[in-house]
């Protein structure tokens, strides 16, 4: 039996095969990807450099020796490789619980192809079983709460947490998400609202999970 530990190692790995030489590859966030960013480590000579989703990644990065480029500075990012909180069988995603989202949702719109790094715990028929994570300038978060709960979630501030763009976190909980695609551009309509950690209007291209019974590529 592995552990979910050894699950994120070997998908982390694995997504490796999918960096092309000479790319700056996107870079996600969380703990599957600090094990993608040791790998990504062992090919450095191959890459370019990366372009990352948040202040941690970029510090692990350069930590490395890793370039990283401002995102403005780069025509083109074939490949971005991330972590997921849930992944859907469509490859809808919810992701935040790092408090990344907003920049990860930037640098996946970005990328030619988005890479999802998961192991088989966060694969599930039905997202919400998670909560969702919604990025908010901190003046709206009541209006928006209470928005929220006009949708059925459950919000509650994350507490002592301060995004990288200056923001705060509204988990949301209790949301049964049958329609994706629906209710991330709902929620992303709020006034206040930067994005939600819906990741369906762009989702994954290619699921790498990680199962007992062995790696699985799904697309
Ligand atoms: C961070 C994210 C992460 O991808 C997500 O939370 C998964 O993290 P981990 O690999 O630690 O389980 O969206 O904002």
């Amino acid at each position: 039996m592995l552990t979910q530990n050894q699950l994120k190692l070997a998908v982390a790995q694995k997504a490796l095969e999918f960096v092309p030489d000479n790319c700056i590859v996107g870079v996600g966030t969380g703990s599957t990807v600090n094990l993608f960013i040791e790998e990504l480590a062992t090919i450095k000579g191959r890459i370019k450099g990366a372009v990352s989703s948040s202040e941690a990644s970029t510090e692990r990065l350069k930590a490395h020796h890793i370039p990283v480029y401002d995102l403005n500075t780069v025509d083109e990012v074939p490949v971005y490789i991330d972590g997921a909180d849930e992944v859907n069988h469509y490859l809808h995603m919810i992701k935040g619980g790092g408090g990344a989202l907003t920049r990860e949702k930037i640098v996946g719109a970005v990328a030619n192809e988005f890479i999802c790094i998961a192991d088989e715990t966060k694969y599930v028929d039905v997202l919400g079983g998670f909560p969702l994570p919604v990025e908010v300038v901190p003046m709206a978060r009541s209006y928006v709460a209470r928005e929220l709960v006009k949708l059925g979630g459950h919000p509650e501030l994350r507490e002592h947490f301060v995004t990288d763009n200056g923001n705060i976190i509204l988990d949301v909980y209790r949301l049964h998400i049958s329609k994706p695609v629906e209710l991330e551009e709902t929620i992303n309509q709020i006034a206040g609202v930067v994005t939600c950690g819906l990741f369906a209007r762009r989702r994954a291209d290619v699921l790498i999970l990680g199962r007992q019974s062995g790696i699985e590529v799904l697309r």
